[in-house]
């Protein structure tokens, strides 16, 4: 039921357009277009290429929606204000568009910027919600906001689009080339079909003169500082077993509970990257044109064994979470039926990852290896999680591969 609604949407004309010679022809010189579009500059991988575009006093807009508590713009200044103390100079500001992807009012508001200015789109935006009933996430932003970037560039003139899917469109399988997309593979999750969906969607256009793919494995912090600012995935199975802890004795088997839960051997691998060389590898080929118009998978040929995953979840909860006393704590057994349960929504996620063949990314990018995620590595990115309260509070630890550093 899903899939045919999603093809239904796939199928719809992408607009009443006018030919896209007369549509060009409206607006500026394209080579007069100088300016960059961002989405999901508040995200993890998208803060980091709207860092760099602002160190390289690139002209960027970007799309930023209201959050609970701050306005679109305080939002970008916060980080900006961060990353000026921490590079001791001052970054240009953003030109900021209000709006939410899956809504197509804030591209019909900024028409004119976007005729007259932009040269490219990165669409980096996405839910990255496992789950989600047709009509709500992760459909609505990957499917419409995604089908929303495709009538920006067609109604706009925009030839060049930069579309950040995942490696996980491989869904169920041993071996995943650059080269595929839609074997008919089984695929794991609701945000797996739509990201394969949205991609099969930007592949699909006749208006692009280039699209280039990037395909990120599973995205953890920055192996210099350990900063992150959104907890998917490894994190998300982290905090679980850090906020059962509280409940539970010092000494239970955490490891042990999450090998079984996920009905795992250990022998299992996971593509763990960090973020910091995911956006240098992307940006790196964003500022190359003779690299676009292909795929690159994000992807490390390093990955990391569930056994060392599980194990850096167990000492980093034996050292940092705070256990109960004895006399109050709950029983093992319920720390394993209640983890089983939790971690639920994971099993299919957390199963062997196919062989992820990056020969693209080796090509365009071969002074940029992937630094491994090891047992070392995931320790720190995971004491850096639990010390600042999964980003509630600031802290500085040490990182393996640099002095000290202050996350905040
Ligand atoms: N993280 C991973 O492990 C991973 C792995 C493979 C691929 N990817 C892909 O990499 C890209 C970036 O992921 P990420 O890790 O940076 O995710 P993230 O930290 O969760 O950030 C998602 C970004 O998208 C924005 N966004 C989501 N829905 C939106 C909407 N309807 N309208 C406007 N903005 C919206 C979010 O805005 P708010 O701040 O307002 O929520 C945020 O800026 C995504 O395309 C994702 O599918 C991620």
């Amino acid at each position: 039921m899903i899939i045919r609604m999603m093809n239904s949407s796939l199928d719809r004309p992408l607009e009443e357009a006018e030919p896209s010679s007369a549509n060009r022809s409206r607006h500026f010189a394209y080579s007069e277009r100088k300016q960059h579009f961002l989405t999901g500059a508040t995200g993890l991988v998208g803060s980091y290429i709207l860092r760099q575009l602002l160190l390289d006093n690139e002209p960027v807009a970007v799309l930023v929606r209201q959050s609970r508590r701050q306005s679109p713009q305080d939002r970008i200044n916060t980080m900006i204000a961060h990353w000026e103390q921490r590079y001791q100079r001052s970054l240009p500001r953003p030109f900021i568009m209000v709006g939410d992807l899956s809504d197509p009012e804030w591209g019909h508001r900024n028409h004119e910027w976007f005729s007259s200015h932009c040269k490219a789109i990165l669409h980096c935006a996405a839910s990255l919600q496992f789950r989600g009933a047709p009509g709500y996430e992760p459909w609505v932003s990957n499917l419409e906001g995604t089908r929303n970037i495709l009538q920006i560039c067609q109604r706009t003139g925009i030839r060049h689009l930069h579309y950040v899917s995942t490696a996980y469109v491989a869904g169920v399988q041993t071996r995943f080339r650059e080269d595929q997309l839609d074997d008919g593979q089984t695929l794991r999750n609701d945000y797996e079909q739509s990201k394969m969906l949205a991609e099969k969607m930007v592949r699909g256009v006749d208006f692009l003169d280039s699209l280039t793919v990037y395909r990120p494995a599973i995205v953890v912090g920055d192996s210099q500082t350990g900063e992150t600012t959104t907890y998917h995935g490894f994190y998300a199975i982290l905090k679980l077993a850090h906020t059962l802890a509280a409940k539970m004795p010092r000494g239970t088997h955490c490891a042990r509970s999450l090998l079984q839960a996920l009905g795992l051997t250990g022998s299992e691998h996971k593509n763990f990257v960090p973020v910091d060389w995911v956006s240098r590898v992307m940006y790196h080929i964003y500022r190359h044109p003779e690299l676009h118009g292909q795929t690159y998978h994000l992807t490390s040929p390093r990955p990391t064994p569930t056994l060392d995953f599980a194990d850096v979840i167990q000492n980093a909860v034996e050292t940092y979470s705070t256990f109960a006393p004895p006399s109050q704590g709950f029983t093992e057994d319920w720390f394993h039926t209640t983890y089983a349960d939790q971690l639920d929504i994971y099993r299919a996620y957390i199963q062997e990852d196919p062989f992820f063949d990056s020969t693209n990314t080796q090509r365009a990018a071969p002074h940029l290896p992937c630094p491994e995620i090891n047992s070392e590595m995931l320790s720190f990115l995971a004491s850096c999680a639990i010390l600042s309260d999964f980003g509630k509070k600031k802290t500085v630890v040490k990182s393996p591969r640099s002095k000290s550093k202050t996350l905040s």
